[in-house]
């Protein structure tokens, strides 16, 4: 699997933490940036790992800034991603099971680097279920066209 990252200013620190957990997991990533501690803005670095993953460039993609709303409103502008929000452990295994969300966004100033990295892992290593699940993500595609 390759895995697509990328952050915010706000969402710097806990990108290197993921990106730790990647390493001890075993899993490729691409850091699309941000490298600075300058003030940026969220979509010049959510809409590239979207758009990595939409054109199957990687596998998943993760996006962090302050809160994750913005990254995830960013992602899921970009089509055939399904970015989910996600700040505790029950919604990541149930987002891969039934979403099958391609892309997970996160907070760094909502929850602290232990739980994330623990999101994360659980994110990264759940299958997506299908079956009754699948005609619900047909649906999403149908009107996104
Ligand atoms: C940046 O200050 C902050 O607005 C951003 O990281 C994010 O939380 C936006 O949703």
């Amino acid at each position: 699997m390759k895995v697509a990252i990328g952050s915010d200013h706000g969402g710097r620190n806990l990108k290197e933490e993921v990106k730790s957990l990647m390493d001890e997991l075993q899993i490729s990533y691409e850091d699309v940036g941000c490298e600075c501690s300058d003030s940026v803005d969220y979509p010049d670095y959510g809409i590239p790992v979207a758009e990595k993953v939409a054109n199957k460039e990687a596998d998943r993609g993760i996006v962090i800034c302050g809160t994750g709303i913005g990254m995830s409103i960013a992602a899921n502008k970009v089509k055939g991603i399904r970015c989910a929000l996600v700040h505790d452990l029950f919604s990541a295994k149930a987002t891969r099971e039934h979403n099958d969300s391609n892309v997970l966004a996160m907070g760094e100033r909502v929850i602290g680097p232990g739980l994330a990295r623990e999101i994360a892992k659980v994110w990264l290593t759940t299958e997506y279920e299908g079956g009754r699940h699948a005609l619900r993500l047909q649906k999403i595609s149908d009107y996104e066209g």
